[in-house]
C-alpha cells in the first residue's frame, strides 16, 4: 500500500484507489447506484518527513521571500506540503504564488457586533492571485492534474472556482473550461474567466445545472480528457486545509475557539475538519475549534437538514432519506436557490456529507442569515476592514448572529473566514450605498461587436449534453 491514496469516506465501503487514479466518486459505491465521495488519506508512519511539530512550517513562515527560500516556501499552500503529501516528487507540485493571505485582528468591527477586542479575527482569503480562497485548493488539484497528465480542466462555477481556474489553467498551459449560469455570476468573476483566456460556456441554468452537465461531460464523456476541479474532487481540499494552518500560523499554533465560514458548495468547511483531524492524529494540536457554517437564507439546504431536521454524520451513515426527501421536493417544486451572495447560492452542495463529519469533529453548528443582514454586515467589513464579497459577510453575519444567541462569548477567540475580495463583486456594493443596480443598466445596454485581439467572449449554450459538448470544441 502506498503510503498516500484515495478512500472512499463510506465506511460500509471503505475501498481505497492509488493517487494516480481520476474519480470523482467511488467507483465501488457506484456500482451499487451510490455516489460516495472520496478522501485523500496518508499512512503517516510510512512517510519519510512527517511533522513532529510546527518549527519546520515557522521556519519557512520567517524566511518566506527570502532570497533561497525558494517557490515552495513562499507559497502558503506548499510550504505545508508535509501535510498535503499526495505529489512524488516537488517537480510534480503547480503553484502560482497562493495563499500569502493575512489574519486581521478585526478590533473596531469587534466592538460593534459584541466581540471585545483581541478576540475576533479577519482571515482575508480575497488577498489570493485571483482574489479568493479557491487558490488553495486549485494549486493542489492542478498539481494533480499534472501528476496524471491532463491538458483540459473544467468546473461548474459560481464564478471564484472559474476565475481560479482560468488562471491556474492558463499558467499551467491547459485548456480552461468552465460553466457558469446565465446571468448567475458577478462581473469582477466573469471577466476574470474571460481574461484569463478560460473556454466560458454560459449554460441556461444555474449552478446546480451547470454541475450535473459538468459532471456528466467528465464522467459519462471521459474520452474528451477533461479533468474535473469542482470540490468533489479529494485534491482540491488538500489544498484548501492549508487555510487552517495559516490561521495556526498566525495565531502562534494556538487554536482558536471558533471557525466560522460560508457554506456553499461546502467544500471549505470539509477542509477544515479534515485539517484538525489530521493534525490531531499527528500529536501537532490538542484542542480543536467549534465550526459554524453559515448559510444565506436562499441557498440553505444544509440549514435545513442539520439545524432543522437533526440530521448527522452518524459515523459516516447519516439519514440519506432526509437528504433525498429535501431534494425531491426542490425537484418538485423546481426550486432554484436564490441570494443576493452569488457565490453560495447553491441548492445541491456536492460535499454535503463530508460536511457533516467536520461538523461532527468539530462540534459545530450551521446558522442561516438573510441577505439583507449580509449586505449590512458585509458594509461593516467595508468601513471597519479590508472589504469582502457578500458570500464572505455571510461569516461575520452569523458570528454576530451566534453571538447574540449566547453560543459565542464575547471572550471567545473567533475567526471569520472571507472567503473572496471587496472587488469581486463591486455591483453589489454600489447597489448598497446607491441603490444604482450596475448590472441592470448593463444587461440592457447596446453591446457593440468585441474587438482586441484577444478577446475571449462566453459561448451561451442550451443545458443541453450534445450542444455543451459542440460548444466545448476540445478534441478527444
Ligand atoms: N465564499 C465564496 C466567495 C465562494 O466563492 C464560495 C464558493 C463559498 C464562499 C462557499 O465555499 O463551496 O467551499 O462552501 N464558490 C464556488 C464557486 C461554489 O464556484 O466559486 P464552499
Amino acid at each position: 500500500m502506498d503510503a498516500a491514496f484515495q478512500q472512499c469516506i463510506d465506511p460500509d465501503c471503505n475501498a481505497t484507489f492509488s493517487i494516480g487514479e481520476v474519480h470523482i466518486s467511488c467507483p465501488t459505491c457506484a456500482v451499487a447506484g451510490k455516489n460516495s465521495l472520496l478522501d485523500i488519506r496518508y499512512h503517516w508512519d510510512q512517510l519519510e518527513h512527517t511533522p513532529k511539530s510546527f518549527g519546520l512550517f515557522e521556519r519557512r513562515w520567517m524566511t518566506k521571500g527570502e532570497q533561497g527560500s525558494g517557490t515552495l516556501d513562499f507559497s502558503g499552500v506548499w510550504r505545508f506540503r508535509e501535510l498535503m503529501p499526495f505529489y512524488r516528487t516537488e517537480d510534480d507540485i503547480v503553484s502560482i504564488g497562493e495563499g500569502r493571505t493575512n489574519l486581521q485582528c478585526a478590533n473596531l468591527l469587534a466592538g460593534k457586533i459584541g466581540f471585545k477586542p483581541g478576540n475576533l479575527y479577519l482571515q482575508y482569503e480575497g488577498l489570493n492571485p485571483s482574489g479568493s480562497f479557491k487558490d488553495n485548493g486549485m494549486a493542489a488539484a492542478f498539481t494533480h492534474a499534472r501528476m496524471v497528465g491532463a491538458k483540459c480542466v473544467a468546473c461548474a462555477s459560481t464564478g471564484n472556482t472559474s476565475a481560479s481556474l482560468a488562471m491556474f489553467a492558463s499558467l499551467s498551459e491547459m485548456l480552461g473550461i468552465v460553466f457558469i449560469g446565465s446571468g448567475k455570476i458577478a462581473y469582477g468573476k466573469l471577466s476574470q474567466a474571460l481574461d484569463y483566456g478560460a473556454r466560458t460556456l454560459q449554460v441556461q441554468g444555474d449552478f446546480d445545472a451547470c454541475l450535473r452537465r459538468v459532471r456528466q461531460i467528465t464522467t459519462e464523456n471521459k474520452e474528451l480528457g477533461i479533468y474535473l476541479m469542482n470540490s468533489v474532487n479529494p485534491f482540491r481540499l488538500e489544498g484548501q486545509k492549508a487555510i487552517m494552518y495559516r490561521v495556526l500560523e498566525a495565531m502562534d499554533w494556538q487554536p482558536p475557539d471558533w471557525i466560522v465560514v460560508p457554506g456553499g458548495n461546502l467544500g471549505n468547511c470539509s477542509a477544515f475538519g479534515k485539517a484538525f483531524t489530521e493534525l490531531k492524529e499527528l500529536g501537532l494540536i490538542s484542542r480543536i475549534p467549534r465550526l459554524a457554517v453559515i448559510q444565506a437564507a436562499g441557498a440553505n439546504p444544509l440549514y435545513q437538514l442539520f439545524t432543522e431536521q437533526g440530521v448527522r454524520w452518524d459515523d459516516g451513515r447519516p439519514d440519506t432519506s432526509k437528504i433525498d426527501a429535501l431534494y425531491n421536493k426542490m425537484n418538485a417544486e423546481s426550486y432554484h436557490a436564490n441570494t443576493i451572495a452569488s457565490a453560495i447560492e447553491i441548492g445541491r452542495p456536492v460535499n454535503l456529507v463530508k460536511s457533516l463529519r467536520a461538523l461532527d469533529l468539530m462540534d459545530g453548528v450551521v446558522r442561516e442569515v438573510d441577505d439583507q443582514t449580509i449586505l449590512e454586515h458585509k458594509a461593516m467589513v467595508g468601513r471597519y476592514g479590508f472589504g469582502c464579497e457578500p458570500a464572505s459577510a455571510a461569516s461575520v453575519a452569523g458570528a454576530h448572529m451566534l453571538i447574540d444567541e449566547g453560543i459565542l462569548s464575547p471572550s471567545d477567540r473567533v475567526v471569520c473566514i472571507l472567503t473572496g475580495h471587496e472587488l469581486k463583486d463591486p455591483d453589489a456594493t454600489v447597489k448598497y450605498h446607491t441603490g444604482i443596480d450596475v448590472k441592470a443598466i448593463q444587461d440592457q445596454a447596446p453591446r457593440s461587436t468585441p474587438h482586441g485581439q484577444l478577446a475571449n467572449e462566453p459561448i451561451a449554450v442550451p443545458d443541453d449534453l450534445d450542444a455543451i459538448i459542440k460548444a466545448i470544441g476540445a478534441t478527444p
